[in-house]
């Protein structure tokens, strides 16, 4: 297992890696959305900033590799335009054989509150193959059945496993808490995604003894994740903080001492737990969609 960790701009370091050397890219851009990191705030701007990396991601690739990008939404005068279209847009134009596997839902459960439109609690992750012939190890990442176990009881196939025994496909809407002060794996960068979120896609789409690259490795929770799943990782970060961040982690993960989430404990269902939503009380004439929690 090798870590190689560079600073510096993507678009500049990505050309010194070979060409068809790379099993899985799993990344998450700026989203030009004005956080501490964005240089451009405009659909645009997105473009121009994904358009040379994604070209280049896919150079790197090798066939019947994948590449995953994971994006959330950008919103315009009020209007939410979600990045997936624009992400898939770019693929489809740049990429001739790059076909798309799976549109997943990471779904989590909390984040600011919306007034005027439902409260955005999801992201995606778009999963991309370099041609057909590609590595997918679905066994690695099955769950639990509801029913394991369940065998047929007439027929042909009596007394056979009607379900597969070591689980069931875990499906393309994946529930798990973003990473928010408080949970365990939050460090100084302001836009971590979960460990878990890579985690689960290595093993499945990256060969052991294979390599991870991600561009915009921010805090270096994908490098984390590689180094959990015992594969070699190349990240990139443009800035000092953050990379300094992301090499701690890695040590850390080295070491065996990461705090991470595990990605299978269920996430908080406050119905579970016995809570009800109470109708809004009204008496000091407050209008609907003006409770505290309401922020933006
Ligand atoms: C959305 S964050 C990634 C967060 C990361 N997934 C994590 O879990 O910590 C995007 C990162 O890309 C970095 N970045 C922006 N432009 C870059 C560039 N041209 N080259 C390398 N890194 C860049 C930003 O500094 C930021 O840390």
């Amino acid at each position: 297992m090798k870590i190689d960790l560079r600073k510096g701009d993507c678009r500049e370091v990505l050309k010194t890696i070979p060409d068809n050397t790379v099993d899985l890219t799993f990344t998450s851009p700026p989203y030009c959305i004005g956080k501490a990191y964005d240089t451009h705030s405009t659909i645009e701007g997105f473009r121009e900033i994904n358009e040379p990396v994604i070209r280049e991601v896919f150079n790197k690739t090798k066939p019947g590799g994948s590449v995953c990008w994971q994006v959330g939404h950008f919103v315009r005068k009020g209007e939410i335009v979600p990045l997936d279209f624009v992400v898939f847009d770019i693929v489809k134009s740049l990429v001739p054989d790059a076909k798309l596997r799976n549109r997943i839902i990471w779904e989590f459960g909390h984040g600011a509150n919306c007034r005027n439109r439902l409260s955005g609690r999801h992201e995606t992750i778009l999963w991309f193959t370099k041609g057909d012939n590609y590595y997918f190890d679905l066994d690695s990442i099955r769950v639990p059945q509801k029913y394991p176990g369940k065998k047929y009881y007439k027929g042909r196939k009596k007394g056979q496993y009607s379900c597969n025994p070591l689980g069931k496909n875990p499906g393309d809407v994946w529930q798990m808490p973003n990473v928010k002060a408080g949970h365990v794996e939050k460090t100084g960068h302001p836009c971590q995604f979960p460990v878990g979120l890579p985690q689960r896609l290595i093993r499945a789409l990256c060969p052991p003894e294979g390599v991870v690259l991600d561009p915009f490795m921010g805090a270096g929770s994908a490098g984390a994740a590689a180094v959990l799943e015992r594969r070699s990782f190349i990240g990139v970060e443009l800035e000092s903080e953050y990379f300094d961040i992301a090499q701690w982690r890695l040590k850390q993960a080295l070491d065996g001492d990461l705090k991470h989430r595990d990605p299978d404990i269920p996430i908080f269902d406050p119905r579970k737990a016995g809570a009800v939503a109470k109708p809004p009380q009204y008496s000091d004439g407050g209008k609907p969609g003006e409770s505290e929690g309401d922020k933006i």
